[in-house]
This record gives structure tokens, sequence and C-alpha cells, in this order.
């Protein structure tokens, strides 16, 4: 792999995806990682990433002079560049200019493999204080700014380069490829991360993992668990058996889309639970979202331990597919075997006598490769592309008690924003778009010539990287115009729809 080593900035992330961008494999590893165990990795390349500290900081984190006698490509970015300049026998200044934000950077395309062929003026995003003022020995310095004279340099016979700024982020101009340069015609790696690749690797992963033994799946109509199951099942066919707890909370469609759609694009063996009533039936009366919360958390174990049991009572079944993913490793620490719980579909309340081994087929891919490679394995379009949707369903989008009254008319607001979106383009620009019925309050309107006594629905379109911060989505006017004029002629109770202006914090992204 390529090795990005996590100064502790946000960016390392992505950093790591934009070298797989490059259809090379990356991994993110702690700067606290003694350069032995990098190198036991037997990484392609290393790459420095940015972070907060100073170089000259008291305590700040070091580059162990190891790494770069061990031959390995290295490539520093920012707090890497500093570190990796200070290390090697240049010079890191505290020259009190800072430079944060957009700049121009004037590079020398002819005296450089990483820049060649860009323009002579690239604007670069810079966010850093200390300033590499001399380079090490052996390195051409190939570009500056105004306030940071050495901002990229190189030594491609000794396979090592560096950067002030942050190429790896939208706002730096041809980012992406200085960084397939580097990777390339510096470091020498060829690009074979490929979807293909992936695929059998996993695959055959999988089967050295199962063996002969069966293996369950809890789907949830999400994306994670749908691609995680089609892999299992590229890997084992009917070794695996899914169970789909339809709990009744679920938007329009998607059951069907669960149930029918995936089956026939995948083949696989799927067991349905209806279990809608019990669900509406231990909710009732129930307000207070975390007890709603709980409830639907502890009811889908129940459920899905009795199907558990009924698979498990015909075969013999050892594993249990999870589909958690790359972030969540390195976010929990990037440690091997236990599995993050996040959401009631992780079914860690599982009783003893029912473990299994988990089986982790997405464990090193981030979201947008669980994507292409749901596409890869010929899944629907609208369950690749859909919005995330948070495991207790639409019971936290109606505000007050849950009953299939409100459900039903929750889900025919929420269809028509749906539908609106889809049409208007917008499905792709947006991170999340709940539609909340707020069940307890009404609010006076008037229709034809009557008065009436409605509740109203609130739209809240998010855009997010990662639904930790959002910020309410600018969607047109006219698309927001006609889901208000829709849902409130097509869905009789309705006579308000108000939008939700609120970012993330202050306001969470859910209503409950
Ligand atoms: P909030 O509302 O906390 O949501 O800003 C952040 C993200 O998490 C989703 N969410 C949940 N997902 N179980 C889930 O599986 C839950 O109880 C839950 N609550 C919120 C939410 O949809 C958003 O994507």
């Amino acid at each position: 792999p390529v090795l990005v080593v996590d100064f502790g900035a946000q960016y390392a992330q992505l950093i790591a995806r934009r070298v797989r961008e490059a259809k090379v494999y990356s991994e993110i590893v702690p700067h606290s990682m003694p350069v032995a165990e990098m190198l036991a990795k037997d990484p392609a390349a290393i790459i420095l990433s940015g972070g907060p500290a100073s170089v000259y900081a008291p305590g700040a984190p070091q580059v162990d002079a190891k790494l770069f006698d061990a031959g390995v490509p290295v490539f520093g970015i920012c707090y890497g560049f500093q570190a990796m300049a200070r290390a090697l026998g240049g010079t890191v200044a505290h020259t009190g200019d800072r430079e944060y934000g957009g700049t121009v950077l004037a590079t020398r395309p002819d005296a450089s493999v990483l820049l060649r062929d860009l323009p002579g003026e690239v604007s670069v995003w810079m966010s850093h204080g200390d300033c590499v003022t001399e380079a090490p020995p052996g390195f051409a310095v190939t570009a500056g700014t105004t306030v940071t004279p050495v901002a990229a340099f190189e030594d491609v016979a000794g396979r090592r380069a560096g950067v002030q700024f942050h190429p790896e982020v939208a706002h730096t101009a041809h980012g992406q490829e200085m960084l397939t340069r580097f990777l390339y015609d510096i470091a020498g790696i060829e690009p074979t991360w490929t979807m293909g690749n992936i695929i059998d690797d996993q695959v055959a992963a999988i089967r050295e993992q199962v063996g002969e033994k069966e293996v369950i799946c809890a789907l949830s109509g999400g994306v994670d668990s749908a691609v995680a199951a089609a892999l299992v099942h590229k890997a084992v066919g009917d070794q695996l058996t899914c169970v789909f707890v339809d709990h009744g909370l679920l938007r329009a469609g998607e059951a069907e889309q669960v149930e029918q759609d995936y089956v026939a694009a995948t083949g696989i063996k799927l067991k349905v639970v209806d279990a809608a009533d019990r669900f509406l039936g231990a909710l009732a009366g129930v307000t207070d979202p975390e007890e709603k919360r709980k409830i639907i958390g502890r009811e889908f174990i129940r459920v899905f331990e009795v199907a558990a049991r009924e698979v498990a009572a015909a075969g013999d079944v050892e594993f249990l597919v999870q589909g958690t993913l790359y972030p969540d490793v390195v976010e929990s620490g990037g440690g091997t075997g236990t599995a993050n719980i996040k959401s009631h579909h992780n079914v860690g309340g599982l009783p003893d006598d029912l473990r299994f081994s988990l089986v982790e087929p997405l464990r090193t891919l981030f979201k947008d490769e669980v994507r292409q490679l749901g596409l890869s394995l010929g899944l629907p379009e609208a369950m690749v592309w859909r919005h995330p949707f948070p495991g207790p369903g639409l019971a936290i989008r109606i505000i007050g008690a849950v009953s299939s009254d409100r459900l039903e008319l929750l889900r025919a607001a929420d269809l028509i924003a749906r539908e609106e979106l889809t049409a208007a383009g917008l499905d792709r620009s947006v991170w999340q778009f709940p539609v909340v019925l707020l069940a307890d309050v009404r609010s006076v309107g008037v229709q034809g010539d009557g008065r009436t006594y409605g509740h109203p629905i609130v739209l809240r379109p998010v855009s997010s990287e990662d639904a930790m911060t959002a910020d309410w989505s600018r969607l047109p006017y006219d698309v927001i115009a006609r889901i208000s004029t829709r849902i409130t002629n097509e869905v009789p109770e309705v006579n308000r729809v108000v939008l939700d202006v609120t970012s993330k914090p202050p306001g969470t992204i859910e209503w409950e």
C-alpha cells in the first residue's frame, strides 16, 4: 500500500481517497506508528500529511529519519513537507507570515517532474505559519509564492518530493495531477487498484475466511449492507442467507426495492420478516426520541435473533456480514478485529449462543468506492445512490407518537419531495433530505372555500461531507415551490410546508 501518515489533520482521509482515485491502494497510519512497523507493511510509498503543530513546537510529532533511509519513496504535504525538510537537513523558519486560503503558486514546470506540463502560475490552497526557507541538500526547489520561497521541492533520483500547499483539496488546481505524478512518475507505482481487482481480491479473501460454512447478513435497505452482501454472495453463493426485517418504518417503495429489485439483481437468498405490526405496537404512544430508538433497537434484535436461529437451525452458520467502512475503522483507532458498533443494525446485542464471527468485506473501502463496487456488482442505481437513512427510519421523522396513519401521511409527502428532487437532477448535490411530520402541531389554513386545521411538514435538505457537520441546502426556490404545492394538494391533512434553514451545529440533521 501507499501509507498516509496522519499528523492529526483532517486531511489524511482526503489524501488517502485521492491516492485511490489514482488507482493506487492507500492506508492511513498514525504518526505514532514506529517506522519499523510502517516498513513491515512493505509500503510502495509514504505520504506525510499536514498537521496542526509547528515543527518547532515542544512535543511536535517528528519524522523519524530512519524512514528516509529505507529507500521508500516519500511525499511530504504541508506539515509533512516541513518535517521532511527538517529531517533531511533543510531549514524551517517561523517567519511570522501566515498564509491561509487560496494563493498563487509560481511554478518551474520545466525543472520539475511533479509539476511538469502545468501552467507557470497555479492557484493552490495553503494553511501554514512556519515556512521552509532552505530545501535539503540534493533537492531542487520547483515552486514558490510571495510569502513562501520554497513551496515545492523534489529529489527525483531519491524518489522524494514535497509541497507546502494541499494538493488533495479541490481548491488546489491540478492537485490530483501532482499527486498522480508523484505516485506514477516519481515513486514508479502502477495503477492497479481498480474495481475489478478489488472484487477479485475480496472474493478470494471471503472464500478463504468462510470456507464451507454458512453466512448470514441483515439487510437494512441501505447501500453498505446491500453491497457487502452482494460481494459475499459473489464469493460463496447460496452459503449466504440475507435477512430483511421490515419494521414498517421505511419510505415508500424501499421494502419492495430490497425484496424485488435487489433479489432480482443479485439472486441472493432472502428471508423477509414482516414485523411492521410488532414495531408499531411497541411504539404506540411513545413520543420521546431516545425511547423510540431504544424500542426499535431492542425489537430489531429480538426479531433478527429469531430469524437468525431459524437460518442457523437449517445449516452450519458461523459468520455474520457487516458493512463496516474504512472511515469507521480509522476513527475507531484503525485496530483489527473488533467491529465498531454504529447503529442498531449492527447486531452486537445478540445472545452469547448466537455469536458469529464477522465478515467485513468493506473494511478497507471509502463510501464512494462502495458505491462504485455496488454498480460493478450490478445493484440497482436507486439503491447504490440512496441517501443515508437512519436505522429507526420514519419513526424519528414523526414528531409525536408513531401510528400507521401518520406513517402513511409522511410517506406520501416524502415521496413527493424525493420525486421532485430527482426530477430536478439534484439527488447528488444533496447529502440527505429528511421530510419531517410535525404530528402534534396543527396550524390553520384555507383550502377551497374552507378553513383547514392540519399539520405542517418540514423540509430538511442538507449538504454534508460526513454527517458530522452539515449546512442547509440552497435548493432552487422553484423546486421548493413545486414540492410545497404538490404536498399541500396531494396529501390530505397537510396544509403547510416549511423549510428548515439551520446548519449543523447547532441543529442536528434529523429532528429527533
Ligand atoms: P444527526 O441527526 O445526529 O444525524 O445530525 C447524523 C446522521 O446519522 C443519521 N442518524 C441515525 N442513523 N440510527 C442510524 O442508523 C440512528 O438512530 C440515527 N440518528 C441519526 C442521520 O440520518 C444522519 O445521516
